[in-house]
């Protein structure tokens, strides 16, 4: 059977190393290592030691040279060791080379990303999408799985016996194959009926033509908090990475009035595995079909710029970087130096500064939202004759109406009113 393996069930104490080939990386491949302790210990494995190592050029067989291979994986193994982590990128063979030589699990960050995402899936749409894409990562790695088999019955004595073990391994990993292929097309068109009906609902949401706003932002930087806040919903927040992975919708009401849908998006992380990115093209797809964006920043973090540069990466590969956006510092309830919040205010000056737990900045915030909604959205007023039930029913159900009077056979409105129904009363509008 083709099964993507579950670390966590596997590994207790993982060695991570992060090999950089140019001095001038130094500094950001520190902060990815830092990173990579924290994604890894979000899958409750022991991280041992985390090391940094300069390597003057890439190597064909572990990316590194075979000397400093034969090092770390004494320091692997020193410590007593189940597992090494890359951050950087391992290509099926590398990996497999990797794990040949220091006779343990070797993995990768994409990997890593994948089994926290594969965890943290909620709805169908989020786990076909993590299934599909750990399936692709999987796929090339398999004779990788089998090896294993392989080891073991070669491990029995005689050399014929490991022959013979190892021709079933490659038998095996045929059937696997093909049965991969398979799962890999159902899911793919599980998760295409999926899209389909995702689709239906928007359609339905823009027939009521509510305005919309997606939250966006690197992992941890509040989004869920902020959306629960707004909303008074209760949607899991938590310190953790990727708490959350699917979508979720609320309806609130700005303070003029106007409903305003909002979107609580996964969050963004460098180097997000591309073909993850590919698998939750449909949830994020949310983000670009927003009217308008509300990109979070942990304004605690000392990677602020580097994580605010990662989420607008993601976003232009998607196509949504040129949308409408409100730029949020939160956390901000959190700073107490006054220097602090100068830069903070000097390298974002349209920033809004707002704390999602104590709720300070939110009002500011709300008002940001109706004025970037300001063209989209207008308050009218009309004389409607009271024989026109039909437009003051459009009018109840898919505007906001602020109050009605009746004055002869007319009936006045004033309603806040989307730009998809605003043409069809025109000609009903009082100056
Ligand atoms: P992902 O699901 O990983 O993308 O995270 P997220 O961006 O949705 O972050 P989430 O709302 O889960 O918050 C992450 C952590 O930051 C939680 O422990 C929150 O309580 C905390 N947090 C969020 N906003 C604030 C804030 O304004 N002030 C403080 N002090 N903590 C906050």
């Amino acid at each position: 059977m083709f099964e993507v393996r579950e670390k966590p069930e596997l590994v207790e104490r993982a060695l991570l190393v992060r090999l950089f080939f140019d001095p001038r990386e130094e500094e950001e491949s520190g902060a990815l290592l830092e990173e990579l302790g924290e994604l890894v210990s979000t899958l409750h494995i022991g991280v041992v030691e985390k090391v940094l190592v300069r390597c003057r050029e890439m190597h064909r067989k572990f990316l590194c040279g075979t000397g400093k291979a034969a090092e770390l994986v004494e320091l692997a193994k020193a410590h007593e060791c189940d597992c090494i982590v890359f951050d950087n990128q391992l290509a099926p063979s590398q990996q497999r080379e990797w794990e040949r030589a220091a006779n343990m699990s070797v993995i990768d960050r994409e990997e890593v990303i994948l089994d926290i995402f594969a965890r943290r899936a909620q709805t169908k749409e989020a786990r076909l999408q993590v299934e599909l894409a750990r399936m692709q990562y999987a796929l090339p790695r398999m004779a990788r799985m089998w090896r294993h088999l392989d080891r073991e019955g070669g491990s029995g004595g005689s050399a014929g016996g490991g022959a013979a073990a190892r021709g079933m391994g490659e038998k095996q990993i045929e059937v696997d194959r093909r049965m991969a292929h398979v799962r890999i097309d159902r899911a793919r068109r599980e998760l295409e009926d999926v899209v389909k009906q995702r689709a239906t609902q928007r359609k339905e949401r823009e027939k009521m033509e509510t305005p919309h706003g997606a939250i966006v932002g690197y992992t941890n930087s509040g989004k869920s908090t902020l959306l629960n806040k707004l909303s008074g919903a209760d949607v899991f927040a938590k310190d953790m990475l990727f708490a959350t992975l699917d979508t979720t919708t609320r309806k609130i009401e700005l303070p003029d009035g106007q409903p305003l849908l909002i979107t609580d998006t996964v969050g963004f992380v460098r180097n997000l595995p591309h073909r993850l990115v590919e698998a939750f093209k449909a949830t994020l797809e949310e983000a670009v079909l927003a009217d308008f964006l509300i990109h979070v920043l942990d304004a605690t973090s000392l990677e602020i710029e580097r994580f605010h540069e990662t989420t607008l990466k993601v976003l232009g590969e998607l196509g949504a970087v040129d949308k409408r956006t409100i730029t949020v510092l939160n956390k901000t309830d959190l700073i107490t130096d006054p220097e602090r919040f100068a830069e903070l205010r000097q390298l974002y000056p349209d920033a809004l500064l707002i704390s999602a737990v104590s709720g300070l900045g939110l009002e500011a915030l709300l008002q940001k939202c109706s004025e970037v909604m300001a063209d989209r959205v207008r308050r009218w007023r009309y004389r409607i004759p009271q024989s026109r039930a039909d437009l003051i029913g459009m009018l109840h159900r898919d505007a906001k109406v602020l109050s009605t009077e009746y004055e002869e056979n007319d009936i006045l409105v004033t309603a806040v009113v989307p730009a998809a129904i605003a043409g069809r009363l025109e000609e009903f509008a009082v100056v």
